[in-house]
């Protein structure tokens, strides 16, 4: 739409630039989203978070939450204006100490117009009260809050903070976390990283929690409700804490058979991938009704279906990958999913050939022979797969046969090269799937374009040859 608007308005434009200095400009608005192709008005312009402190109240019995968000920012531009994305309702806004007028401009569009604009490169205190109930609250017709009969839970990809803190939602802007949420004695309050304490006053317990590494917001998770929280250390020391909902029924047994194995899988893990990118780990499983998980920053979030059938250790190791692929190591923009997922795939993959129950190559064998070349599967491009299929079985899988097709192409040596540097090369940052292209080709010296096209890119299925693998 902008295009359109671009054509006249430059020529103003371009003649205003040469009469005014840039110095000179007028403090301007922040635009209200980064521009992402898929998601033109997620996150915003203008400014970058470095810190959210949140700080709330949750009642199980009324899924009110209530509290106050304090963001620490720093003005990219003069700005007059900026936008948060946030979904509640919005009682009080401050900048820098000062009441600022705001609206909602859109159904996840907080717009904030402080006292006096904020000079390009100023850091801006910004104090925002609120409350809400966040599973009555529909932004597109869905809500990311999901109620349990105890509480509630903050899970989804990529839109999970609107329902619970005000963010620049998007993962080009990383910052650190402290979530302090009070809840009702008996109930607890479940985020990420480390639990700082845990206080108890007039039949509220409040509990602080502290994540330090740059973390996307779609990362960040909030739970409530009557968990049983087991803690332990890694041998290097590091606090390992999980949380199982206390109504987990039969599916208690594998939920922790599975998720109490964090800790050694996310060792096993670090022979591929290098050290683990955190200083906490875990996973907590909610009495939700939902069927997936979600590589939560340091804490994935597991639905007990996926504990359904037995043990999942894949899951875990699916959810542990995403901690360097995808959470240390964040996408440029949401068309570079297939960074996340088909590695975490690919890593399921090796854990199947570590666990004796199927190598890497057959598995992308049967992948690559279950679904025939008619079948709409091979529609969907990996490396640019539109936002409606960002989640499409072909992101992860065909995603983790190009991987497979890469490590036939430059050999095994190269390839785990590749799978250990990369996180190290862009660790706390973002990269895209062109970043990971040139990454390869310098690591093994070979041209892969040709290779990465056919597999992340062609709308059909790539020809045996084509995969440069004899065994396709
Ligand atoms: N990154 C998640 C995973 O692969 C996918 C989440 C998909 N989102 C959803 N609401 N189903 O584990
Ligand atoms: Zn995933």
């Amino acid at each position: 739409m902008r295009h359109r608007l671009i054509v006249p308005g430059a020529i103003a434009a371009a003649s205003l630039l040469l009469a005014v200095p840039a110095s000179a400009a007028e403090p301007s608005p922040g635009s209200p989203g980064v521009g992402d192709p898929y998601y033109p008005d997620y996150g915003n312009g203008g400014y970058d978070v470095s810190h959210y402190d949140l700080r709330l109240t949750y009642r199980p019995k009324t899924d009110k939450l209530a509290g106050t968000a304090t963001l620490l920012a720093t003005a990219k531009q003069d700005l007059s204006r900026f936008n948060l994305d946030f979904a509640l309702d919005v009682s009080e806004v401050r900048v820098n100490g000062k009441k600022a007028r705001f609206d909602t401009s859109g159904a996840h569009e907080l717009r904030i117009t402080p006292a006096a604009p904020l000079a390009k490169g100023e850091k801006a205190t910004v104090v925002v009260r609120y409350q809400g109930v966040p599973s009555k609250v529909e932004v597109n017709g869905f809500t990311s809050w999901h109620r349990t009969e105890d509480g509630g839970v903050a899970a989804n990809e990529p839109e999970a903070a609107w329902w619970w803190f005000p963010s620049n939602d998007h993962p080009t802007d990383k910052a650190s976390y402290d979530v302090s949420v009070a809840v009702p004695d008996g109930t607890q309050a479940i985020s990420n990283g480390t639990l700082q304490s845990q206080r108890s006053r007039a039949g509220w317990t409040r509990y602080n929690w502290r994540s330090r590494a740059p973390q996307a917001t779609y990362l960040a998770t909030l739970a409530v409700g009557r968990f049983d929280i087991t803690k332990a250390k890694t041998d290097s020391g590091l606090p390992i804490i999980n949380a199982y909902s206390k109504d987990l029924g039969e599916h208690e047994g594998a939920a922790r058979a599975s998720v109490e194995r964090t800790a050694e899988i996310t060792e096993w893990l670090e022979g591929y991938f290098g050290t683990y990118p955190f200083d906490a780990m875990g996973g907590y499983v909610p009495n939700t009704d939902t069927t997936f998980a979600l590589e939560t920053q340091t804490r994935p979030f597991y639905s007990p279906d996926d504990f359904a059938d037995g043990s999942n250790t894949s899951v875990v190791v699916h959810e542990m990958a995403h901690q360097w692929y995808g959470n240390s190591v964040s996408v440029k923009g949401w068309k570079d999913i297939w960074i996340n997922e088909g590695f975490a795939r690919y890593a399921q993959w090796l854990w199947s050939e570590d666990q004796g129950e199927g190598t890497a190559q057959e598995l992308a064998d049967y992948a690559y022979a279950s679904h025939p070349a008619d079948d709409p599967f091979w529609k969907v491009a990996p490396g640019d797969p539109g936002p409606d299929n960002q989640f499409h079985r072909a992101v992860y899988d065909r995603g983790a046969m190009a991987l497979q097709a890469l490590r036939n192409e430059i050999g095994d040596k190269d390839f785990f090269a590749v799978l250990k540097g990369w996180p190290q090369l862009h660790k706390g940052g973002n990269a895209d799937v062109g970043d990971f292209v040139a990454y390869a080709e310098k690591v093994s010296g070979k041209p892969l374009a040709g290779l990465f096209d056919t597999w992340l890119y062609q709308p059909s299925k790539p020809a045996s040859k084509a995969a440069g693998t004899a065994a396709f």
